[in-house]
């Protein structure tokens, strides 16, 4: 198994390249079963979520390349309707064949998820809008088993702006008779992407990015060509690597506009950060960061996906910071991993509060998911002496070649392979 040494590594410096987004990747993929023919997506990472998800279609019989940044999925002929419980358990984003398999075949049989390390991640909102669409859903054995001849569109309110539900939701009513109008939507950027896809493929869909979206059933959609959106969650990532620090890092291919809220907390935390475009530089300062109170929330407030690297660096602020995890009340696996670095970090319930400490020390450390492992590094580099991240496996299903890029501003990371 693979971990990482890290060191630190005084202020990071220089230019980093953000990848293609993850999180826009894994629907686009999904949706491509829609159409029979070949879709082409450019700017797409080099994940293990990817790996996974062409693994998936593959079984389905959706003919996936891969090269040098672009993936084509050709879905000319479905084979199976089904996405395995061993596929599933690797990546819950499978569940994203759910709607597709079902317009595409009237029938779909997907594995249920299941829980996560961080709690139970339910998909009720999911199974609320197929239904009302017109799916007759059951459970069994641990799948779901869906099966619609033609959906009908409808209007559904989310009780939740779940990003996964409105994926589904939108894929599903994309062919289906009539108008369906989501409420209380998801916002994300990931969404939009996936909108203006599907919108450019012939699917008439309004309002993405707002809470209330549109779609008009078609008879059809072509195949799918996209530009993967950059990973606003990956930029993140770099910036606090440069806040944290105390270096100057210039974050290229990214979109300072789907980062407002991230940006906000670390240029309060004390960062000078400009914008131009599709590129942003990031100032530590030289002095300690400041501490901040934050909360996470849906899109456009502050992401939970950025919730445990923002904690490294509120770690060695001076004061005191609460961090507020909203989205799911446990997702503090980083906090123990932390506290061995030396961070002062004391949880109740879904509050972290964070006293900074003067310095971390560099000790073996355990990565639990993928954000955690991110948190982890970000720790390392300003940790004295050595930090070892056991179980990285988690990161390279959502950062591209993190340590090569990293290393590329300065950083003293390197990947080891050694039994554990
Ligand atoms: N929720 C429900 N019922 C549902 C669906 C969601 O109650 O049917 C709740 C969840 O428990 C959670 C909230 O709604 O409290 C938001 O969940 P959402 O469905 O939006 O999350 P997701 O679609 O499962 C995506 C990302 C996650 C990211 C969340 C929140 C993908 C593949 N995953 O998950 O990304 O944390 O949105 O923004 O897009 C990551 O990349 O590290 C990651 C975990």
């Amino acid at each position: 198994m693979d971990s990482f040494l890290v060191k630190n590594s005084g202020g990071l410096e220089g230019r980093i390249r953000v990848s293609g987004a993850k999180n826009a990747m894994l629907p686009l993929m999904a949706a491509s079963i829609l159409a029979e023919g070949k879709s082409v997506f450019e700017n797409v990472p080099n994940l293990r979520d990817m790996k996974t998800m062409s693994s998936l279609l593959d079984m389905l019989g959706v003919e996936v390349e891969f090269k040098n940044g672009r993936l084509t999925a050709d879905a000319s002929a479905i084979q199976s309707e089904e996405a395995p419980y061993s596929l599933v358990k690797q990546m819950r984003a499978s569940i994203y064949a759910l709607a597709p398999l079902l317009v595409r075949q009237g029938h779909a049989r997907v594995s249920l998820p299941g829980g996560c390390a961080w709690g139970p991640r339910p998909i009720d909102q999911h199974l609320k809008g197929l239904t009302a669409l017109g799916a007759r859903i059951k459970i069994d054995h641990g799948y779901i088993e869906a099966t619609a001849r033609k959906l009908k569109g409808t209007g559904i309110i989310l009780s939740v702006p779940s990003v996964g539900a409105t994926v589904n939701i939108m894929m599903a009513a994309v062919m289906a008779r009539g108008k369906t109008v989501i409420e209380n939507a998801a916002r994300e950027p990931e969404i939009v992407n996936l909108a203006e896809a599907l919108g450019e493929a012939g699917a008439k869909i309004s309002g993405a990015g707002s809470s209330t979206i549109e779609v008009e059933g078609v008879k059809e959609i072509s195949p799918l060509a996209s530009r993967v959106i950059p990973d606003r969650i990956e930029a993140g990532t770099f910036a606090a690597a440069a806040v944290i620090t105390g270096g100057e890092v210039i974050i290229e291919n990214c979109r300072p506009d789907h980062m407002r809220a991230v940006i906000q907390v670390l240029k309060e935390c004390g960062a000078d950060i400009e914008t131009i475009d599709d590129s942003m530089t990031v100032k530590g300062s030289n002095r300690r960061t400041r501490a901040v109170d934050i909360e996470t929330g849906y899109y456009p407030s502050f992401p939970t996906d950025m919730q445990a690297q923002i904690m490294s660096v509120l770690g060695l602020a001076s004061g005191s910071s609460s961090v507020v995890e909203n989205i799911y009340a446990d997702r503090f696996s980083h906090v123990p991993e932390l506290r061995r670095l030396g961070a002062d970090i004391h949880l109740d319930g879904n509050v972290a509060v964070v006293r900074g400490v003067k310095k971390l020390e560099g000790a073996p450390v355990m990565a639990t998911d993928i954000r955690a492992s991110s948190a982890l590094i970000l720790a390392g580099l300003v940790a004295e002496g050595e930090t070892k991240i056991l179980r990285i496996y988690h990161i390279d299903r959502g950062y591209e070649r993190i340590e090569e890029k990293l290393r590329g501003l300065g950083a003293d990371i390197k990947r080891v392979n050694e039994p554990h």
